[in-house]
Protein backbone atom coordinates (compact mmCIF):
# COMPACT_ATOMS: atom_id res chain seq x y z
CA UNK A 1 0.00 0.00 0.00
CA UNK A 2 1.24 3.72 -0.49
CA UNK A 3 2.64 4.76 2.85
CA UNK A 4 1.32 8.13 1.93
CA UNK A 5 -1.90 7.94 1.53
CA UNK A 6 -2.18 5.31 4.73
CA UNK A 7 -4.30 7.45 6.69
CA UNK A 8 -7.00 7.43 3.86
CA UNK A 9 -10.57 6.95 4.82
CA UNK A 10 -11.28 3.64 3.26
CA UNK A 11 -15.23 4.05 3.07
CA UNK A 12 -16.05 0.90 4.53
CA UNK A 13 -20.03 1.27 5.34
CA UNK A 14 -20.62 5.15 6.53
CA UNK A 15 -17.66 4.93 8.72
CA UNK A 16 -13.75 6.13 8.23
CA UNK A 17 -11.66 3.56 8.77
CA UNK A 18 -7.90 3.58 9.00
CA UNK A 19 -6.16 1.08 6.96
CA UNK A 20 -2.56 -0.35 8.20
CA UNK A 21 0.25 -0.17 6.11
CA UNK A 22 1.34 -3.15 8.59
CA UNK A 23 -0.98 -6.27 7.60
CA UNK A 24 -3.51 -4.09 5.93
CA UNK A 25 -5.77 -4.64 8.71
CA UNK A 26 -8.42 -1.77 9.09
CA UNK A 27 -9.31 -0.33 12.36
CA UNK A 28 -11.62 2.69 13.43
CA UNK A 29 -10.85 6.26 12.70
CA UNK A 30 -9.79 7.19 16.45
CA UNK A 31 -11.38 10.46 16.30
CA UNK A 32 -12.84 12.50 19.50
CA UNK A 33 -15.44 15.20 18.20
CA UNK A 34 -17.70 15.38 20.35
CA UNK A 35 -18.11 11.93 21.96
CA UNK A 36 -17.03 13.49 25.68
CA UNK A 37 -20.86 15.03 25.38
CA UNK A 38 -23.47 13.68 27.42
CA UNK A 39 -25.42 12.08 24.91
CA UNK A 40 -22.73 9.70 23.85
CA UNK A 41 -22.00 6.52 25.53
CA UNK A 42 -17.78 6.09 24.39
CA UNK A 43 -16.99 2.51 24.76
CA UNK A 44 -13.89 3.69 22.16
CA UNK A 45 -11.21 5.49 24.21
CA UNK A 46 -10.42 3.07 27.01
CA UNK A 47 -11.12 5.69 29.75
CA UNK A 48 -12.71 5.43 33.00
CA UNK A 49 -15.99 6.25 32.71
CA UNK A 50 -16.72 7.79 36.36
CA UNK A 51 -14.33 10.79 35.77
CA UNK A 52 -11.16 12.25 37.69
CA UNK A 53 -10.84 11.21 41.25
CA UNK A 54 -12.39 13.21 43.90
CA UNK A 55 -8.63 13.97 45.17
CA UNK A 56 -7.59 15.44 41.58
CA UNK A 57 -10.54 17.29 41.49
CA UNK A 58 -9.70 19.06 45.04
CA UNK A 59 -6.47 19.69 44.18
CA UNK A 60 -6.98 20.72 40.80
CA UNK A 61 -9.42 23.79 42.39
CA UNK A 62 -6.89 23.96 44.81
CA UNK A 63 -3.88 24.88 41.99
CA UNK A 64 -5.71 26.82 39.82
CA UNK A 65 -5.78 29.88 42.00
CA UNK A 66 -1.73 29.71 41.35
CA UNK A 67 -1.98 29.05 37.51
CA UNK A 68 -0.68 32.27 36.72
CA UNK A 69 3.03 30.32 37.73
CA UNK A 70 4.88 27.67 36.19
CA UNK A 71 4.10 24.56 37.17
CA UNK A 72 6.28 23.91 40.26
CA UNK A 73 4.78 20.59 41.47
CA UNK A 74 6.83 18.24 39.26
CA UNK A 75 9.44 17.08 41.92
CA UNK A 76 6.84 16.16 43.91
CA UNK A 77 4.50 13.99 41.32
CA UNK A 78 7.70 12.19 40.76
CA UNK A 79 8.86 11.49 44.53
CA UNK A 80 5.39 9.90 44.61
CA UNK A 81 6.13 7.90 41.10
CA UNK A 82 9.07 6.86 42.23
CA UNK A 83 8.08 5.01 45.43
CA UNK A 84 5.15 3.43 43.33
CA UNK A 85 7.43 1.91 40.97
CA UNK A 86 10.45 1.62 43.36
CA UNK A 87 13.21 3.28 41.51
CA UNK A 88 15.25 6.69 42.09
CA UNK A 89 13.81 9.79 41.07
CA UNK A 90 15.99 10.10 38.31
CA UNK A 91 14.66 6.50 36.18
CA UNK A 92 11.26 9.27 35.74
CA UNK A 93 10.67 11.87 33.58
CA UNK A 94 6.66 13.08 33.05
CA UNK A 95 5.16 13.83 29.49
CA UNK A 96 1.77 14.85 28.68
CA UNK A 97 0.11 11.94 28.34
CA UNK A 98 2.24 8.52 27.86
CA UNK A 99 1.99 9.56 24.39
CA UNK A 100 4.61 11.97 24.55
CA UNK A 101 6.90 9.44 26.22
CA UNK A 102 6.26 7.56 22.82
CA UNK A 103 7.16 10.13 21.03
CA UNK A 104 10.18 10.66 22.13
CA UNK A 105 11.50 7.64 22.21
CA UNK A 106 10.70 7.01 18.50
CA UNK A 107 12.42 10.26 18.30
CA UNK A 108 15.40 8.64 20.22
CA UNK A 109 15.71 5.55 18.48
CA UNK A 110 14.59 6.17 15.08
CA UNK A 111 16.12 9.60 14.06
CA UNK A 112 18.43 7.77 11.52
CA UNK A 113 15.77 5.43 10.39
CA UNK A 114 16.29 1.94 10.23
CA UNK A 115 13.29 -0.79 11.09
CA UNK A 116 10.27 -0.70 13.72
CA UNK A 117 9.89 -3.65 14.96
CA UNK A 118 6.02 -4.39 16.17
CA UNK A 119 3.16 -7.02 16.77
CA UNK A 120 0.29 -5.96 14.86
CA UNK A 121 -2.27 -5.24 15.45
CA UNK A 122 -1.06 -3.14 18.68
CA UNK A 123 -1.58 0.35 19.46
CA UNK A 124 0.06 2.96 16.48
CA UNK A 125 -1.02 6.45 16.83
CA UNK A 126 2.27 7.40 16.86
CA UNK A 127 3.58 5.09 14.28
CA UNK A 128 3.11 7.66 11.83
CA UNK A 129 6.08 9.73 13.14
CA UNK A 130 8.84 6.36 12.90
CA UNK A 131 7.91 6.79 9.05
CA UNK A 132 8.14 10.59 9.15
CA UNK A 133 11.67 9.81 10.45
CA UNK A 134 12.35 7.63 7.62
CA UNK A 135 11.66 3.83 9.09
CA UNK A 136 10.45 1.20 7.85
CA UNK A 137 7.83 -0.91 10.14
CA UNK A 138 7.79 -4.79 10.11
CA UNK A 139 4.61 -5.94 12.09
CA UNK A 140 4.44 -9.73 13.21
CA UNK A 141 1.05 -10.66 13.75
CA UNK A 142 -0.16 -11.51 17.18
CA UNK A 143 -0.66 -15.16 17.72
CA UNK A 144 -4.40 -17.34 17.44
CA UNK A 145 -4.55 -15.99 20.94
CA UNK A 146 -4.03 -12.67 20.37
CA UNK A 147 -0.92 -12.28 22.05
CA UNK A 148 2.40 -11.16 20.88
CA UNK A 149 4.18 -13.81 18.85
CA UNK A 150 7.75 -13.57 20.75
CA UNK A 151 9.12 -16.61 19.46
CA UNK A 152 8.60 -14.82 15.68
CA UNK A 153 9.46 -11.29 16.70
CA UNK A 154 12.85 -12.65 18.47
CA UNK A 155 13.53 -14.19 14.72
CA UNK A 156 13.12 -11.36 13.11
CA UNK A 157 15.36 -8.58 14.57
CA UNK A 158 18.45 -8.18 12.30
CA UNK A 159 21.04 -5.80 12.14
CA UNK A 160 18.45 -3.21 10.95
CA UNK A 161 16.12 -3.25 13.71
CA UNK A 162 16.43 0.53 15.76
CA UNK A 163 12.91 -0.14 18.03
CA UNK A 164 11.37 -2.95 19.00
CA UNK A 165 7.83 -2.10 20.14
CA UNK A 166 5.82 -4.05 23.18
CA UNK A 167 2.57 -2.98 24.39
CA UNK A 168 1.83 -4.90 27.38
CA UNK A 169 -1.34 -5.56 28.21
CA UNK A 170 -2.05 -4.94 24.38
CA UNK A 171 -4.79 -2.42 22.36
CA UNK A 172 -6.91 -3.79 21.21
CA UNK A 173 -6.73 -7.48 22.24
CA UNK A 174 -6.26 -6.93 25.83
CA UNK A 175 -3.94 -9.85 25.96
CA UNK A 176 -0.79 -10.01 28.18
CA UNK A 177 2.52 -11.97 27.65
CA UNK A 178 3.18 -14.67 30.33
CA UNK A 179 5.92 -12.21 32.43
CA UNK A 180 9.01 -14.27 32.40
CA UNK A 181 8.74 -15.39 28.67
CA UNK A 182 8.56 -11.56 28.33
CA UNK A 183 11.93 -10.60 30.70
CA UNK A 184 14.03 -13.24 28.65
CA UNK A 185 13.10 -11.86 25.28
CA UNK A 186 13.85 -8.65 26.62
CA UNK A 187 17.36 -9.84 28.10
CA UNK A 188 18.10 -11.20 24.41
CA UNK A 189 16.42 -8.81 22.28
CA UNK A 190 17.99 -5.76 24.02
CA UNK A 191 21.43 -6.56 23.34
CA UNK A 192 20.68 -5.57 19.29
CA UNK A 193 17.88 -3.10 19.79
CA UNK A 194 16.26 -0.84 21.91
CA UNK A 195 13.09 -1.55 23.19
CA UNK A 196 9.71 1.09 23.84
CA UNK A 197 7.44 -1.26 26.38
CA UNK A 198 3.89 0.29 26.54
CA UNK A 199 2.79 -0.42 29.99
CA UNK A 200 -0.68 2.35 29.85
CA UNK A 201 -2.41 -0.55 30.85
CA UNK A 202 -0.41 -1.83 33.36
CA UNK A 203 -2.27 -0.90 36.32
CA UNK A 204 -4.76 -3.47 35.63
CA UNK A 205 -2.76 -6.53 35.29
CA UNK A 206 -1.21 -8.51 38.25
CA UNK A 207 2.07 -8.71 36.73
CA UNK A 208 5.11 -6.81 37.72
CA UNK A 209 6.07 -3.53 35.46
CA UNK A 210 8.53 -3.78 33.50
CA UNK A 211 9.89 -0.94 35.08
CA UNK A 212 12.52 -2.84 38.01
CA UNK A 213 14.48 -4.45 34.18
CA UNK A 214 15.21 -0.68 33.21
CA UNK A 215 18.54 -0.52 35.37
CA UNK A 216 19.71 -3.48 33.96
CA UNK A 217 18.17 -2.91 30.43
CA UNK A 218 19.35 0.61 30.04
CA UNK A 219 18.43 0.87 26.30
CA UNK A 220 14.80 -0.16 27.04
CA UNK A 221 11.84 2.99 27.67
CA UNK A 222 9.21 2.11 29.67
CA UNK A 223 5.69 4.31 28.71
CA UNK A 224 3.33 4.79 31.61
CA UNK A 225 0.17 7.02 31.86
CA UNK A 226 -2.74 8.48 34.02
CA UNK A 227 -5.42 8.18 31.51
CA UNK A 228 -6.74 4.90 32.04
CA UNK A 229 -7.65 3.82 35.50
CA UNK A 230 -6.64 7.20 36.83
CA UNK A 231 -9.55 8.74 35.31
CA UNK A 232 -7.36 11.56 33.83
CA UNK A 233 -6.79 11.23 30.12
CA UNK A 234 -8.29 14.96 29.32
CA UNK A 235 -4.81 16.41 31.56
CA UNK A 236 -2.83 14.80 29.25
CA UNK A 237 -0.21 13.17 32.01
CA UNK A 238 2.08 10.16 31.86
CA UNK A 239 6.00 8.86 32.55
CA UNK A 240 8.27 7.61 31.22
CA UNK A 241 11.01 5.16 32.86
CA UNK A 242 14.20 4.43 32.13
CA UNK A 243 17.66 4.29 32.77
CA UNK A 244 19.34 7.54 34.16
CA UNK A 245 21.38 8.19 30.86
CA UNK A 246 18.59 7.38 28.81
CA UNK A 247 16.03 9.79 30.25
CA UNK A 248 18.75 12.59 30.42
CA UNK A 249 18.64 11.93 26.34
CA UNK A 250 15.37 11.63 25.90
CA UNK A 251 14.74 15.14 28.01
CA UNK A 252 17.48 16.65 25.37
CA UNK A 253 14.74 16.31 22.76
CA UNK A 254 11.89 18.49 24.58
CA UNK A 255 12.04 22.00 24.19
CA UNK A 256 11.76 22.72 27.86
CA UNK A 257 11.88 19.71 29.76
CA UNK A 258 9.29 19.06 31.93
CA UNK A 259 7.19 21.97 31.64
CA UNK A 260 4.76 20.08 29.07
CA UNK A 261 3.07 19.03 32.01
CA UNK A 262 0.93 21.58 33.30
CA UNK A 263 0.96 22.24 37.26
CA UNK A 264 -2.97 21.46 36.73
CA UNK A 265 -1.94 17.95 35.48
CA UNK A 266 0.43 17.67 37.93
CA UNK A 267 -1.72 18.49 40.80
CA UNK A 268 -4.24 16.06 39.09
CA UNK A 269 -1.47 12.97 39.28
CA UNK A 270 -0.93 13.88 42.52
CA UNK A 271 -4.41 13.40 43.94
CA UNK A 272 -4.67 10.38 41.69
CA UNK A 273 -1.74 8.45 43.40
CA UNK A 274 -3.35 9.43 46.79
CA UNK A 275 -6.68 7.65 46.04
CA UNK A 276 -6.47 4.64 46.83
CA UNK A 277 -10.14 4.38 47.80
CA UNK A 278 -11.13 5.36 44.05
CA UNK A 279 -8.72 3.38 42.58
CA UNK A 280 -10.07 0.40 44.17
CA UNK A 281 -13.36 1.61 43.50
CA UNK A 282 -12.43 1.74 39.85
CA UNK A 283 -10.92 -1.32 39.24
CA UNK A 284 -13.73 -3.16 41.27
CA UNK A 285 -16.50 -1.43 38.28
CA UNK A 286 -14.43 -2.76 35.60
CA UNK A 287 -14.23 -6.20 36.87
CA UNK A 288 -18.21 -5.52 36.80
CA UNK A 289 -18.52 -4.48 33.54
CA UNK A 290 -16.12 -7.05 32.62
CA UNK A 291 -18.67 -9.97 33.66
CA UNK A 292 -21.07 -8.17 32.44
CA UNK A 293 -20.06 -8.35 29.08
CA UNK A 294 -18.01 -11.53 29.20
CA UNK A 295 -21.28 -13.56 30.43
CA UNK A 296 -23.05 -11.91 27.74
CA UNK A 297 -20.68 -13.18 24.98
CA UNK A 298 -20.14 -16.41 26.69
CA UNK A 299 -24.27 -17.06 26.76
CA UNK A 300 -24.50 -16.32 22.80
CA UNK A 301 -20.81 -18.52 22.34
CA UNK A 302 -19.57 -15.25 20.88
CA UNK A 303 -15.82 -15.79 20.52
CA UNK A 304 -13.95 -13.10 22.66
CA UNK A 305 -10.26 -12.41 24.08
CA UNK A 306 -9.97 -13.43 27.87
CA UNK A 307 -8.23 -9.73 29.87
CA UNK A 308 -8.19 -7.99 32.92
CA UNK A 309 -8.39 -4.25 31.47
CA UNK A 310 -10.99 -2.29 30.55
CA UNK A 311 -10.78 -3.10 26.89
CA UNK A 312 -12.55 -6.23 25.36
CA UNK A 313 -11.88 -7.77 22.43
CA UNK A 314 -14.52 -9.81 20.72
CA UNK A 315 -15.35 -11.40 17.22
CA UNK A 316 -17.92 -9.53 14.85
CA UNK A 317 -18.67 -13.27 12.94
CA UNK A 318 -22.23 -12.49 13.67
CA UNK A 319 -22.64 -9.03 13.71
CA UNK A 320 -23.42 -7.32 10.51
CA UNK A 321 -21.11 -5.26 8.41
CA UNK A 322 -23.08 -1.83 9.62
CA UNK A 323 -22.45 -2.65 13.29
CA UNK A 324 -20.55 0.90 14.10
CA UNK A 325 -23.65 3.10 12.67
CA UNK A 326 -26.37 1.04 14.26
CA UNK A 327 -24.30 1.41 17.55
CA UNK A 328 -23.51 4.96 16.15
CA UNK A 329 -27.52 5.36 15.95
CA UNK A 330 -27.99 4.07 19.47
CA UNK A 331 -24.96 6.90 20.42
CA UNK A 332 -22.48 4.20 21.61
CA UNK A 333 -19.35 4.31 20.33
CA UNK A 334 -17.37 1.27 19.76
CA UNK A 335 -14.17 -0.11 17.44
CA UNK A 336 -13.78 -2.24 14.98
CA UNK A 337 -10.93 -3.71 13.49
CA UNK A 338 -10.71 -5.49 10.34
CA UNK A 339 -8.01 -8.77 10.74
CA UNK A 340 -6.64 -11.54 8.06
CA UNK A 341 -9.48 -13.72 10.37
CA UNK A 342 -12.13 -11.76 10.11
CA UNK A 343 -13.87 -8.68 11.92
CA UNK A 344 -13.11 -7.77 15.66
CA UNK A 345 -14.80 -5.31 18.13
CA UNK A 346 -12.98 -3.31 21.09
CA UNK A 347 -15.37 -2.44 23.22
CA UNK A 348 -13.95 -0.68 26.46
CA UNK A 349 -15.49 -1.10 29.64
CA UNK A 350 -18.43 1.41 30.64
CA UNK A 351 -20.13 1.69 33.48
CA UNK A 352 -22.33 -1.65 34.25
CA UNK A 353 -25.36 0.15 33.08
CA UNK A 354 -23.88 1.26 29.94
CA UNK A 355 -22.36 -2.41 29.62
CA UNK A 356 -25.92 -3.33 29.72
CA UNK A 357 -27.14 -1.19 27.17
CA UNK A 358 -24.45 -2.18 24.79
CA UNK A 359 -25.51 -5.44 25.36
CA UNK A 360 -28.67 -5.07 24.90
CA UNK A 361 -28.22 -3.22 21.37
CA UNK A 362 -25.52 -6.10 20.22
CA UNK A 363 -28.13 -8.58 21.19
CA UNK A 364 -30.43 -6.64 18.61
CA UNK A 365 -28.44 -7.21 15.59
CA UNK A 366 -26.96 -10.62 15.58
CA UNK A 367 -27.02 -12.72 12.86
C1 LIG B 1 -1.50 1.32 24.37
C2 LIG B 1 -1.65 2.78 24.49
N1 LIG B 1 -0.55 3.54 24.62
C3 LIG B 1 -0.61 4.87 24.74
C4 LIG B 1 -1.83 5.52 24.72
C5 LIG B 1 -1.84 7.01 24.83
O1 LIG B 1 -2.27 7.35 26.09
P1 LIG B 1 -1.99 8.77 26.77
O2 LIG B 1 -3.31 9.34 27.03
O3 LIG B 1 -1.23 8.41 28.03
O4 LIG B 1 -1.17 9.59 25.85
C6 LIG B 1 -3.00 4.79 24.60
C7 LIG B 1 -4.31 5.45 24.55
O5 LIG B 1 -5.35 4.88 24.40
C8 LIG B 1 -2.91 3.38 24.48
O6 LIG B 1 -3.99 2.61 24.34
Amino acid sequence: MDRRKWLQNAGLGGTAFLLSPLTGEAMTRFSLHNETSDKWINLGANENPYGPFPESRRLVKEYMKTANRYPTLKEELIQQISKKVNLEPEYIMLGAGSSEILGLATLLFLQNGGELLTATPTFRIWMNMARTLGATVNGIPLNKEKKHDLQKMEKSVHANTQMVYICNPNNPSGTEVDHDELVNFLRTVSKKSPILADEVYQDFSDAPSLARLTPEIPNMVVARSFSKIYGLAGMRIGYGIAHPDTIKKLQALQPWSGVSVTQLSLAAGLGALKDKKTFDFSMEKNRESLKITTDFLKERSIRFIPTKTNLLYFSLDRVPEDYLDRMKAQNIIVREVKEADGRWSRVSMGKPEEMKLFCKHLEAMLL
